[in-house]
């Protein structure tokens, strides 16, 4: 240090002398040393900036350079996500921030965002056959269009066309780029022991507002008809002339009878619905049918549920269900020492919410590229 710090004190003597105009003490001459260093670095850093920073020009904006990762963004960063249809019912799309704390992309139905956005939300049933309703413009490369559709592979028109079209699903599946599980929704919690069993008047009961075959309900109806033979079946809804509930009287009429029949309207894998919620939540045991009991177990606690694979036939389950010892029956409930079930929404169009809500959630973190290629070979097979 003091090798070059000496050769310049002498050489910057004189400049001290005409500045200051009197000879100075060695301590202030040190300090007037540094002050004119520091000023000189400072001119040097102004110079250095005029010399090698252009100020921005107004024909060719800076923020230009970062437009390549902002494409589909708001402002704010925030995937913009476009509901091209509304799924059977409009709804207030805040609604994700309110239900399920969902604010991660900006949700809009505003068709004049198409270009702006980074997800296109597609209502499967709305698609008509020859696609004449889906966006006329080209589909800009960032953007991504989402298959929504939450039916049963019976129940699901082969549009023509659709394959190598989108590049996310949105389903139930469990192997779908966005899955819902239409609401049945168990959570690991915390050791709570504080369940009670509702006071049970009814043995079995069932819920059910479709019978049409074409919706592929004749597997169900079938069973009904021969388990109804050996066991006495409270029916409630408009397929089979039953009483009428209210969304009110759902969860407590569900939870005074013992056993709820969650009878799917098609079979079909991972196709396990809110049937199955419903009692799982009022704290009565579901008898399903549907995928095979490998499959539900996938899902829910294999002691939750009853499934009709379970016995050879109708007779079998209905003495079962009737002979049934109240500690065997106890055991139905272990579960709930582990697990929550959630009650999921009751009015019919609150199900396409979260479906929307999820789509929006995971296009803020979708990054990659991707396609559907065979969507009806995966779908029905
Ligand atoms: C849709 O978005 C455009 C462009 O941002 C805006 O001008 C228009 O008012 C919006 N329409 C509705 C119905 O919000
Ligand atoms: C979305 O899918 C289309 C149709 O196959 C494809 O051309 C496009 O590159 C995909 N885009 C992204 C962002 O994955």
């Amino acid at each position: 240090m003091a090798a070059t710090v000496g050769p310049l004190t002498t050489r910057k003597k004189h400049l001290l002398l005409i500045l200051c105009g009197k000879m100075t003490t060695p301590a202030s001459k040190k300090t007037l040393y540094l002050s004119i260093i520091t000023a000189i670095c400072l001119i040097g850093s102004i110079l250095a900036f005029f010399l090698y920073f252009e100020p921005p020009s107004p024909v060719c904006p800076p923020t230009l350079a970062h437009e390549g990762n902002r494409q589909g963004m708001d402002p704010n960063g925030k995937p913009i996500v476009l509901v091209w249809f509304w799924p059977l019912a409009k709804f207030d799309l805040k609604m994700c921030f309110t239900y399920f704390n969902i604010d991660s992309c900006v949700l809009t139905d505003n068709r004049t965002l198409y270009s702006k956005a980074q997800g296109v939300i597609f209502f499967h049933k709305h698609i008509n056959w020859h696609l004449q309703n889906m966006p006329r413009e080209p589909r800009p490369a960032f953007q991504k269009w989402i298959w929504f559709h939450v039916e049963s592979p019976t129940n699901t028109k082969k549009i023509p066309g659709l394959d190598h079209f989108f590049n996310l699903t949105l389903n139930y599946r469990r192997d779908a780029d966005i899955t819902v599980r239409n609401e049945l929704t168990i959570r690991k919690t915390e050791m709570k022991d504080d369940f009670v069993l509702p006071m049970k008047d009814k043995l079995v009961c069932w819920m059910v507002s479709n019978h049409n075959p074409a919706t592929g309900t004749a597997v169900r109806e079938q069973y009904y008809r021969e388990l109804s033979k050996h066991i006495k079946i409270h029916v409630f809804g408009k397929a089979y002339g039953g009483q009428h509930l209210s969304h009110e009287d759902h969860y407590s009429t569900i939870a005074s009878c013992k056993f709820y029949l969650s009878f799917e309207n098609s079979i079909h894998r991972d196709y396990i619905t809110e049937k199955v919620n419903g009692p799982l939540v009022a704290g009565t045991v579901p008898v399903v049918l549907g995928p095979p009991r490998e499959n539900y177990e996938q899902f829910l606690p294999a002691d939750a549920f009853i499934h009709i694979n379970d016995f050879p036939d109708a007779k079998s389950l209905a003495d079962f269900l009737l002979d049934i010892k109240d500690e065997a029956y106890a055991r139905y409930f272990e579960w709930r020492k582990f697990y929550t079930a959630v009650p999921h929404m009751r009015a019919f169009y609150n199900g396409f919410i979260r479906p929307v809500c999820l789509a929006c959630d995971h296009m803020s973190r979708d990054k990659d590229f991707s396609v559907v290629h065979d969507l009806y070979d995966w779908y029905f097979t």
